[in-house]
């Protein structure tokens, strides 16, 4: 099968990750034929580590996807581009593999959402969480029925971003930083962990007087999903105590028979109560993953492409996880609970 041919769009911060670190062992499956910066330094130096040839390297993605013939584009720069680079791989009629969240505003995702749809191209989106190896491990405990039936979730985030540019910069600059940037991840978490989609949410996102964000960088939600299970999130982008960080988060689940919960150490452990003998408390074997998170989604987008089954984070179904996200914004500002179906359902 020949090698399908990639438009990278961004070079530096987590697309060099991506470049550096995960898409070098799928090599003989793609090839990154064209790479896109507005940074020339950060081009230029992962450029040469790809020995891409300098009439493949570009500060402007127009002039990319004109030149560059490509079977997909990855699209690793802040959310608040995605959509002119979705827009160019629509016009191209290329797929598209894109980092979460599909983009910035609910009108940019809407309009990503429509434009994908009607081209009949295919988009996936990142979830890395869903398929690491602690968050796989949990899943399996609530999908194989281990503990009976789910009644609700709690998902914690809290995160040490104190000092201005300890998130990047361009978070501290953004509206809804912690929506738009973290709990669009918490939030898909939250529809894998339960199997359901949000019903409603409700709650609010904030900024503190001494924080080093100009966006709201706090939230607290609870959320009705589809299938009658409750959650609540708490995320927090200035922790000053329990980090609950990126690849830490915490998060229980309370079913019929017991609890499963995870946190800071990674471990999976179940607890049951019986009445007279009190708690126990059990370690549950991890899932080794052959694909860990970001390259999972790798390995599944390239299957697709090359006519294997439909990954679950296409675009129609992560639509469901963005939605909650603005609908969460939308919740804060009315002090109102929000109906995230009737937001999904509106655009279909
Ligand atoms: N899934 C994850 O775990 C994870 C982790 C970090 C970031 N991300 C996502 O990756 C994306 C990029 O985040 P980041 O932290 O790497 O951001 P970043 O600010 O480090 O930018 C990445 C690169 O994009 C370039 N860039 C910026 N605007 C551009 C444009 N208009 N055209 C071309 N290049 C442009 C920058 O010069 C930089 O080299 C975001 O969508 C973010 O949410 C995902």
């Amino acid at each position: 099968m020949p090698k399908k041919r990639c438009l990278m769009i961004g070079a530096g911060g987590m697309a060099g990750g991506w470049i550096r670190n995960f898409y070098p062992r799928y090599n003989d499956r793609h090839e990154i034929v064209g790479l896109v910066d507005v940074n020339r330094e950060v081009l230029d130096s992962t450029g040469d580590f790809l020995n891409l040839a300098p009439n493949r390297r570009f500060t402007d993605m127009k002039t990319a996807f004109d030149t560059i013939e490509a079977d997909y584009c990855t699209i690793v720069i802040p959310p608040a581009y995605h959509i002119d680079a979705v827009m160019l791989a629509v016009e191209k009629k290329i797929d598209i593999l894109s980092e979460k969240p599909i983009a910035d505003t609910w009108d940019a995702c809407v309009d990503i959402y429509r434009a994908v749809k009607q081209t009949d191209i295919r988009m996936l989106v990142i979830q890395n969480y869903r398929y690491s190896r602690r968050m796989l491990t949990m899943r399996n405990v609530l999908r194989n029925g281990t503990l009976g039936r789910i009644n609700y979730i709690m998902g914690r985030f809290a995160a040490d971003y104190r000092k201005y540019g300890s998130w990047g910069a361009f978070r501290h600059e953004i509206p809804h930083s912690l929506l738009v940037e973290g709990a669009v991840h918490h939030f898909d978490m939250l529809r894998n962990l339960s199997g359901g989609n949000c019903r409603t949410i409700g709650g609010w996102e904030w900024n503190t007087p001494w924080s080093s964000f100009k966006g709201e960088c706090c939230a607290m939600y609870v959320m009705e999903m589809t299938n009658g299970v409750k959650a609540s999130y708490e995320g927090s982008g200035t922790a000053a105590a329990m980090q609950n960080s990126w690849h830490q988060e915490y998060y229980r689940v309370e079913c019929e028979d017991g609890a499963v919960a995870i946190g800071r150490d990674g471990v999976t452990r179940l607890y049951r109560h019986t009445a007279g003998k009190g708690i126990t408390i059990e370690d549950v074997t991890p899932i080794i993953p052959e694909h860990d998170g970001h390259q999972w989604l790798i390995n599944e987008f390239l299957t697709w492409l090359e006519g294997g089954p439909t990954p679950d984070t296409v675009i129609d179904d992560n639509i469901k996880s963005v939605a909650m996200v603005f609908g969460a914004i939308e919740a804060s500002r009315t002090h109102q609970m929000v109906d995230v179906e009737a937001m999904v359902a509106a655009i279909a």
